[in-house]
C-alpha cells in the first residue's frame, strides 16, 4: 500500500514499511526503513537541527540543516553532502553542480508505466494484486531535467523496487558520469555488511564483515553481473543470524558491470545504493534523452537471513520469472559435457541417451562440440552448423532420434562470441569486440561479439532462431566464456556507453528469442555461474549454478545463491569421482542430495556405472520426480546443528510435506548426536519422519569389513570391486511420530553415529563429506 498524507509518502508491504518526508522543496528525507509500523507524526522521525555546527554547508538555511548529516534519497555535493554521490552529471555550463528541486508526485496501481520503453528487463506483477507505484518528480533549478525517483511496493514478497529515470529537456548536451538506481541512508550504522563473492567454480560464497567509518564497494567491471562479486548484498545488524535479527536486502535486475556501494559516514549514518557501475561509464543525453536506471530490489525482515531470503524467493517465483516457467516443475536432465568434453559421435551420444531413458532421466542435453569445426575450445563459434559427421546427420534428425529413444532435446549454444578461427569471423572482423591497431588478449581462445550493434544483434537473433526453429528443441543452454576487456564499439560515438549498451543490445536479443520460443526452457550459464542475476532471470528461468560440480564446494555454493535466489532457478548435477574440480570423492548419495536442493541433472558418463549404481541412480531419479515440486518450489531453508553439521530444508507451500538433509563436512569420533530440527511446519499437526533410505557401499569400510566378513576382502582388491559391482548395503532407517512443533523446538536425536566401536543396523555410517536426507510428511 502506498500513500500520501501531508508532506509524507507511505510506502507498506505486508511487514514492512518505507517512510520518506519532503523538509522542503530540495529535501526528500528519509524518515524509516524497516519492520512495518502506522505513523502519526513525521516530526518524530526527522532529523533534528538547533544550529550549525563547524565547518559544514547549510543546505536549508533557516533549518541550520547540513545535508551531511541526514539521511535523503537525493542530494549532491553543492548541497554540502560529502557522502558518496548517486548521481553526476556534467551540466550544460560545465560544471558538476544540480539542484532538483520537488515538483510533484503520482501514486498508481500496478508496475512502473514506462517499464517497457525502458529496453530492460523489470518485475512484473503476474496474476498478483497489490502492487502499486508512486513516482516523484524532481526538475533541475536551472536547466530543464527532469528526475523520478520511481517505487513500486511489491506487498505479497515484502520487496520495494527502486529506479530513476532522468530526462533531459533543454536544448543542450548533458553528460552522465554516474546514474545509480537509488540510494538508500539509514540513520544507525550497526549494520554488517554481507557479500556473496568468488570466481570461477567458486562462485557466490558468503563473507560477512562489520561495518566502519569508510566505504565498501561490491561491484562488476567485466561485463557480465560476475562471479567476482553477486549483485546481491545484505545489511545485517550486528548479531543478526539465519534465524533472528533485522536484515535488509539489496539486489538489481542487470546482467552488466554494477556497483554497490556502503558507506557509514563520519557521523555514524549508512548511506547504500546500487545500479549500473561507473567504471568506464560516460553516457551523453541531447536535448529529449530520456536515461533509465535498472530497478533495484530492496526487501528487510526482523527474522534473520533465512526469512529475507525467503521473500526474495518469492519475489523471484512471482515477480522475475516469466509467468509461463514460474510454476512449472523442470525436467532432470543429462548432459554429455563432463561425460564426453568434445570426444563424442553419433553413437555415444545416443548410448548416452538411452542409458538416460533407462534411468528415468526426461531430458538430453547436447553440450558443446557439435558445430562447425569444434573438436576442442579453438574454433567455430560463431559458426552454427551442425557437424553433420560427428552428429550423424542434421540437427533434426539427431532430435527426432533422441525424441524416439523418450527424451526432450536440449541444445548447447555460446551465441555472444567468436572464434579467430572462425568463418563468421573471416566474413566478418568487425563483429568482434576488439581495439583497432591493438593486440587483443584471447580469453578461452575467443572475442565476445559488439552487441551494441544492431547488425551484430540481428545476426545473433538469426543463429540461434535457425537452430530453434528446427522445431525439436525443447531446451537452450546459453552460455557465455569470456569476459569483456576492452569494451569498445567502432560504431559508438562516446564508448563510455558501451558496457551498457552491450547489456542493451543482449536484452533486445533476448527479448525477441524469447517471445518467439516462449516453450524452449533456457539455462543461462557463463563459465558456470558468472552471471546469475536477476536480469537474466527474467528471460530465462534457470541458471547453471557453477561448472563445480563437488558435493562439498556445491554446500557453500548453493547455499550462497540462496540469499538471492530460490531453488527453480539453480542447476544442479550428479557427476562423476573422482570430481573433475577438486579430484574429491563424494559417495553417489550425497552427491544426489545436494543436487536436490537445485534442479537436478546428471552429467557423467552413464556407461561407466555399475548395475549397482544403476539401481542407486533410478531410485534417486525416482525419489527426486515424486518431490520435485517440494525441492523446486518450497520454502527452503539453511540451518547449522551446534555440532556444525549443516540442516538444508524445504517444505511444500501446503506444509504437509518436509524433506530434509544433514550434511556432515567432517566426522568427529564420539561426538554428540546429531538433533534433527526442522521448522515451518503446523505445530500441533501430526507427522511421520523417515530416513530416506540409502545405499552404501562396502568400500566405505575398508579392512574393517573383515571383522565380520566370512572370507577376506582386501582393501582395493578384486574382490572388493565384485561385492561393490553387484551389492550395496542398505543404510540404518529411522522413523519417529512426531508433531510439528516437536520437530521444530525439541528436535530428534538422531542415532548413533559410527564411532569405531562396533556397527550394526541402527548406527548411522557417516564419514567425512557424507549426508543423510530424511522425509516429513502429515499424518492423514
Ligand atoms: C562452460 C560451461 O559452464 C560448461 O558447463 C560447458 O557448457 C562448457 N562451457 C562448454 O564449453
Amino acid at each position: 500500500m502506498i500513500q500520501k498524507s501531508d508532506k509524507v509518502f507511505e510506502i507498506h508491504t505486508k511487514k514492512l514499511s518505507y517512510i520518506i518526508g519532503l523538509r522542503s522543496e530540495s529535501c526528500l528525507e528519509q524518515l524509516y526503513f524497516g519492520r512495518r509500523i502506522g505513523v502519526k507524526s513525521a516530526s518524530a522521525l526527522q532529523e533534528k537541527y538547533a544550529s550549525e555546527y563547524g565547518n559544514t554547508i547549510l543546505g536549508i538555511e533557516k533549518e541550520h540543516i547540513t545535508f551531511d548529516n541526514i539521511c535523503v534519497e537525493l542530494s549532491s555535493q553543492t548541497l554540502g553532502d560529502y557522502r558518496e554521490s548517486s548521481l553526476e552529471m556534467k551540466m550544460p555550463d560545465g560544471s558538476y553542480a544540480y539542484h532538483f528541486l520537488y515538483k510533484d508526485y503520482e501514486i498508481y496501481d500496478g508496475i512502473y508505466k514506462e517499464s517497457s520503453s525502458t529496453r530492460m528487463p523489470h518485475a512484473k506483477q503476474n496474476d498478483i494484486e497489490g502492487c502499486q507505484t508512486l513516482e516523484i518528480l524532481f526538475r533541475e533549478e536551472k536547466y530543464n531535467i527532469e528526475l523520478r525517483l520511481v517505487y513500486t511496493a511489491f506487498e505479497d514478497s515484502d520487496v520495494i523496487t527502486l529506479r530513476r529515470v532522468l530526462k533531459n529537456d533543454s536544448n543542450e548536451m548533458i553528460t552522465l558520469d554516474k546514474f545509480m538506481s537509488m540510494q538508500l541512508d539509514l540513520p544507525e550504522a550497526n549494520y554488517e555488511m554481507v557479500t556473496f563473492d568468488g570466481a570461477w567454480t567458486r562462485e557466490r560464497h558468503m563473507h560477512r564483515r562489520k561495518l566502519a567509518p569508510g566505504r565498501v564497494v561490491n561491484d562488476s567491471n567485466t561485463g557480465t553481473s560476475s562471479n567476482h562479486h553477486n549483485p546481491l548484498i545484505y545489511l545485517v545488524r550486528e548479531g543478526a543470524s539465519k534465524d533472528s535479527g533485522e536484515c535488509i536486502g539489496l539486489n538489481l535486475i542487470y546482467s552488466g558491470n554494477h556497483y554497490e556501494a556502503v558507506e557509514v559516514s563520519p557521523y555514524q549514518k549508512i548511506r547504500m545504493m546500487t545500479g549500473v557501475n561507473p567504471h568506464r561509464f560516460v553516457y551523453q543525453l541531447a536535448g529529449g534523452d530520456v536515461f533509465y536506471s535498472p530497478e533495484a530490489v530492496l526487501s528487510f525482515s526482523p527474522d534473520g537471513m533465512n526469512s529475507l531470503a525467503q521473500n526474495f524467493h518469492h519475489f523471484v517465483q512471482n515477480h522475475i520469472i516469466a509467468k509461463h516457467w514460474n510454476k512449472n516443475e523442470r525436467p532432470v536432465l543429462v548432459n554429455n559435457w563432463e561425460a564426453t568434453y568434445f570426444d563424442f559421435q553419433e553413437k555415444k551420444l545416443l548410448k548416452l541417451a538411452k542409458d538416460a531413458k533407462e534411468l528415468g532421466i526426461e531430458l538430453f542435453v547436447l553440450d558443446d562440440g557439435w558445430f562447425g569445426k569444434r573438436e576442442n575450445d579453438h574454433c567455430s563459434l560463431g559458426d552454427w552448423k551442425v557437424n553433420e559427421k560427428k552428429l550423424g546427420g542434421t540437427l533434426d534428425e539427431f532430435a527426432n532420434k533422441i525424441e524416439t529413444i523418450g527424451l526432450k532435446m536440449g541444445i548447447w549454444m555460446e551465441p555472444e562470441m567468436i572464434s579467430p578461427d572462425s568463418d563468421l569471423y573471416r566474413s566478418h572482423p568487425e563483429y568482434a569486440i576488439e581495439v583497432p591497431d591493438r593486440h587483443v588478449f584471447l580469453g578461452r581462445n575467443q572475442l565476445v561479439l559488439d552487441l551494441t550493434q544492431e547488425c551484430v544483434q540481428d545476426f545473433m537473433i538469426q543463429s540461434v532462431g535457425n537452430i530453434l526453429d528446427c522445431g525439436k528443441i525443447s531446451y537452450l543452454k546459453w552460455d557465455m566464456n569470456r569476459q569483456i576487456t576492452d569494451g569498445y564499439s567502432r560504431l559508438l560515438e562516446e564508448n563510455g556507453e558501451f558496457y551498457h549498451r552491450y547489456v542493451l543490445g543482449l536484452y533486445r536479443v533476448l527479448d525477441t528469442l524469447t517471445k518467439k520460443f516462449p516453450d524452449v526452457l533456457i539455462e543461462g550459464c557463463s563459465a558456470g555461474g558468472n552471471r546469475f542475476d536477476l536480469g537474466m532471470l527474467c528471460y530465462m528461468p534457470q541458471i547453471w549454478t557453477s561448472d563445480d560440480t563437488d558435493a562439498k564446494e556445491r554446500i557453500c555454493i548453493q547455499e550462497g545463491t540462496s540469499y538471492g535466489y530460490p531453488l527453480c532457478t539453480m542447476g544442479a548435477h550428479v557427476s562423476a569421482i573422482p570430481n573433475h574440480q577438486t579430484l574429491r570423492n563424494i559417495d553417489i548419495e550425497t552427491r544426489f542430495h545436494v543436487a536436490c536442493f537445485g534442479l537436478l541433472g546428471y552429467e557423467l558418463d552413464l556407461s561407466k556405472l555399475n548395475k549397482s549404481e544403476c539401481k542407486v541412480l533410478k531410485e534417486q531419479i525416482a525419489f527426486y520426480k515424486k518431490y520435485r515440486k517440494v525441492f523446486q518450489y518450497g520454502t527452503f531453508s539453511t540451518h547449522k546443528m551446534a555440532n556444525d553439521n549443516e540442516i538444508w530444508q524445504v517444505v511444500s507451500r501446503d506444509q504437509c510435506t518436509a524433506i530434509a538433509m544433514v550434511y556432515q563436512k567432517e566426522s568427529t569420533p564420539n561426538l554428540s548426536n546429531d538433533i534433527l530440527r526442522v521448522e515451518g511446519l503446523l505445530d500441533e499437526e501430526g507427522y511421520h519422519v523417515r530416513t530416506r533410505k540409502q545405499a552404501l557401499s562396502i568400500k566405505t569400510f575398508g579392512n574393517l569389513v573383515n571383522q565380520v566378513s566370512p572370507i577376506e576382502i582386501a582393501e582395493g582388491g578384486v574382490m572388493q570391486a565384485i561385492v561393490d559391482k553387484v551389492y550395496r548395503m542398505d543404510s540404518e532407517v529411522e522413523e519417529y511420530d512426531v508433531t510439528g512443533d516437536m520437530l521444530a523446538y525439541a528436535g530428534i536425536k538422531l542415532s548413533q553415529r559410527f564411532i569405531g566401536t562396533g556397527y550394526n543396523e541402527k548406527t548411522r555410517v557417516m564419514p567425512d563429506n557424507t549426508s543423510r536426507m530424511y522425509v516429513v510428511e502429515k499424518k492423514k
